[in-house]
């Protein structure tokens, strides 16, 4: 594969634990419900919503009178969040709208359900796309249906393939308001050192699985990969991008309790819960990406941290913004999913 032209910079172990320590004690949030503002006539797709901080963004979007897209797996599962949501939020002069079907762990299944999306949208442009899906194992053996690691192809094949069909209806000029959210994760710091990716085969397609890491760092890996993306697509686009004042940034949602962490062991639960946060703190930080009014395109592929405010991500990551490393590791997510167009 195509790999990053500099050697990666270190980076300080003493920064990594103040991030560490920060994730569990961020900020207060600036940016909350009362700030958003009204989103009448305005489209969003949110994935991965019936649960967990999807749900959480999906309810603060619509309460603003959005049109939001609920793109999940399965499908009687968003259904069923849609009508809690419905339920919740009688006044909003919104619409929420059900794709299902849309499994990150078979690309072939992403096409199909891209052509519901745009059905649903019936050519209407799109505003808001956050890519919120994301798997977090305790294990390093799982693979997908085309045979690569599963959060990687979860996290990154994914996504980048859905935002490929979506490009289109994104890229038309209609209101001012045009971002995308990559969600990524403060567990970027557990990547491996070169810039977050194991360069020589982050799919680990027909490696052994003893040769795999540790499921942290290959959840490392995958979240390092939502940084580079959120960077490389606006470069990508870079001409129409700045023709319409699109941002594109990533996003670390903060440690919440969800069901991120469902195939942990109850003792871990038991003793992690007590220092994490309500999901809904998770959706602050994504409706920053997506709502805060004052980002414009000297903010393009930042890094947005818990509960609404831009760090730096780890050192290597912040060099590999700047020198092509993101452009890498773009075409590289991009020749893989080719097949899938
Ligand atoms: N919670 C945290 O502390 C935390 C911290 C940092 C980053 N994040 C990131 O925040 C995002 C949301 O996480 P969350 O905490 O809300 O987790 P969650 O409650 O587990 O929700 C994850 C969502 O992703 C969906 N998903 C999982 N595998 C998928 C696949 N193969 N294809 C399509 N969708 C899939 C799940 O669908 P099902 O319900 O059908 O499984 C669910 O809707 C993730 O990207 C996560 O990495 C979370």
């Amino acid at each position: 594969m195509a790999r990053p032209t500099e050697p990666a910079p270190s980076y300080s172990k003493m920064r990594l634990l103040y991030e560490v320590y920060y994730g569990f004690r961020p900020s207060k949030p600036v940016f909350t419900p009362e700030d958003y503002p009204d989103l009448t006539g305005k489209t969003a797709i949110v994935t991965g919503c019936n649960t967990g901080i999807g749900l959480e963004t999906v309810k603060q979007l619509y309460n603003k009178n959005c049109n939001v897209v609920m793109v999940v797996r399965t499908e009687s599962k968003g259904i069923a969040a849609r009508d809690a949501i419905l339920k919740e939020y009688p006044e909003s002069k919104g619409e929420l709208n059900v794709v299902g079907g849309c499994d990150y762990s078979d690309l072939t299944l992403i096409k199909g359900a891209a052509q519901e999306i745009k059905e649903v949208l019936n050519d209407q442009p799109i505003s808001i796309i956050i890519h919120n899906a994301g798997l977090m194992a305790s294990f390093n053996n799982l693979t997908s249906e085309q045979g690569y690691e599963l959060m990687f192809q979860t996290n990154d094949l994914g996504p980048q393939l859905l935002q490929h069909f979506l490009d289109p209806l994104f890229l038309k000029k209609d209101s001012a308001l045009k971002r995308i959210v990559w969600v990524s994760s403060g567990a970027h710091l557990l990547g491996p050192k070169e810039y977050g990716i194991f360069w020589d085969n982050p799919t680990f397609k027909d490696a052994p699985i003893e040769s795999r890491p540790a499921a942290a760092v290959l959840y490392g890996q995958s979240k390092s990969g939502n940084i580079l993306q959120a960077s490389a697509w606006a470069i990508k686009n870079k001409k129409i991008v700045d023709e319409i004042n699109c941002v594109s940034t990533s996003c670390y949602p903060g440690n919440l309790n969800t069901d991120l962490q469902r195939d942990w062991s109850w003792i871990q639960r038991v003793l992690l819960s007590r220092l994490m946060w309500d999901g809904k703190y998770g959706a602050y930080s994504e409706l920053y990406g997506a709502l805060y009014p004052h980002l414009d395109s000297r903010d393009q592929g930042a890094y947005i941290c818990p509960f609404g405010e831009i760090h730096d991500p780890r050192e290597d990551l912040k060099a590999g913004l700047k020198n092509g490393t993101d452009l890498a590791f773009w075409d590289f997510v991009e020749k893989t999913i080719q097949p899938f167009f």
